[in-house]
């Protein structure tokens, strides 16, 4: 398994000025939405799909998700274009009925902790709906920076989207603590040397610095304490 990498020499003080969240599965779950419209799809197109795939997707982009669903079945560029497009319409059905009230346990509380410690605030996601499913959140005014896989040549787990994000709160990502739940995307945060907090089982995250099972009760200090400490 991938090991956690020590951003910084151990001499050094960790100082930590900025989050970045992922999304799905961190601020608010996605999956169950994911899976509905996924295996929509999957039915109409007499693919074979069940939740267990579908858990194999959590932090893939869409394509990459299609490309996993299809297997070694070859179709045309335009035909895999028409059912990205198909999937999207039917989760952005799902999509439209979202409030603050699909916000995860603890994520309000722990933005208003980083607010008033002047932390810069980031998301980081694999989905091209990142900016609308912020904005159903009621998260807009919260963060100071929205990327998603879109804005950088390539997808998690590569650390582009990670990178750029530091870039766009002003800050090293040593400075930062990136916040996941999928194994691509903390195997991103560690490749582009931010301190990373995963949520979910170890087999799931266990390369993280710091793992929790969610951010349910998460105070900011004590996260703090955690990232102290991991090295
Ligand atoms: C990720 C999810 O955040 O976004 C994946 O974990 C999803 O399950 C991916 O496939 C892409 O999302 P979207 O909204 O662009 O289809
Ligand atoms: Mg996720």
């Amino acid at each position: 398994m991938l090991q956690p990498q020590f951003p910084i020499p151990d001499a050094e003080p960790i100082v930590i000025r900025g989050v970045v969240f992922d999304m799905d599965g961190v601020l608010t779950d996605t999956l169950e939405f994911h899976y509905q419209t996924w295996q929509r799809l999957a039915d109409e197109e007499n693919i074979p799909f069940d939740r267990k795939a579908n858990e194999a997707l959590r932090g893939l982009s869409r394509r990459d998700s299609l490309m996993a669903i299809l297997g070694d079945r070859m179709l045309g560029e335009a035909i895999v274009e028409e059912m990205l497009d198909r999937k999207n319409r039917y989760f952005l059905e799902f999509i439209q009925t979202m409030t603050q009230d699909h916000l995860l346990p603890g994520v309000l509380d722990l933005l208003q902790e980083l607010r008033s410690d002047g932390i810069r605030i980031a998301i980081a996601s694999a989905s091209q709906n990142v900016d609308l499913v912020t904005r159903q959140l009621g998260l807009t005014d919260w963060v100071d920076a929205i990327t998603n896989v879109y804005n950088v040549p390539h997808p998690k787990p590569a650390p582009d989207v990670f990178l750029y994000a530091a870039e766009q709160i002003g800050l090293p990502p040593h400075q930062c603590i990136a916040i996941e739940d999928a194994e691509s995307g903390v195997k991103a945060a560690l490749d582009a040397r931010m301190w990373v907090v995963g949520l979910g089982p170890q087999e799931r995250v266990g390369a993280a610095h710091v793992i929790l099972s969610n951010l349910n009760s998460v105070r900011w200090k004590d996260l703090l304490d955690k990232i102290q400490c991991c090295r």
